[in-house]
């Protein structure tokens, strides 16, 4: 059983998430989302429109994810990969490099984002259309 990790907020669930999560689980046969809570998310001035409880509902009802965990530091990342016997760490392009540090401990995957896709456009699209 090869397990697979990533972490993020996954707020207004949209087609860049569900591509995301199919190729993070494409490296292998259990994936664990490490899902941001809200108050993690208070603390670097972000506010999900969907709740914790409500974003963790949506993404166990995907076929590619097999478990949620909350995110509630920055720092919980390698005792997660420990504790859960993770092989591979996949993140969005986004933060290419950022969790080098981990690859003494498993694989570390940057993945491409989706073009032109995010939970902060369609709340910018939506406020902005008439
Ligand atoms: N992601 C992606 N392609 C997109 C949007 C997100 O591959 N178009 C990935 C991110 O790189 C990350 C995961 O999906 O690995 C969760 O990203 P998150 O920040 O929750 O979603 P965004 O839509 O980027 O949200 P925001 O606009 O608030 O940053």
């Amino acid at each position: 059983m090869r397990r697979v990790i990533t972490y993020g907020t996954f707020d207004l669930l949209h087609y860049g998430h569900i591509n995301l999560l199919k190729r993070a689980k494409a490296y292998g046969d259990y994936l664990i989302v490490g899902l941001s809570t809200d108050e993690f998310n208070a603390g670097k001035g972000k506010k999900a429109y969907f709740s914790y409880d409500q974003r963790k509902e949506l993404l166990e009802s995907l076929r590619y994810v097999d478990l949620v965990i909350p995110e509630q530091t920055w720092e919980q990342k390698r005792n997660d990969i420990l504790l859960y016997q993770v092989d591979t760490f996949v993140m969005g392009s986004d933060w290419a490099g950022k969790f080098d540090d981990l690859s003494d401990i498993c694989d570390v995957i940057y993945l491409p984002r989706t073009p032109e896709i995010s939970s902060s456009k369609i709340k910018n699209d939506l406020e902005h259309r008439n």
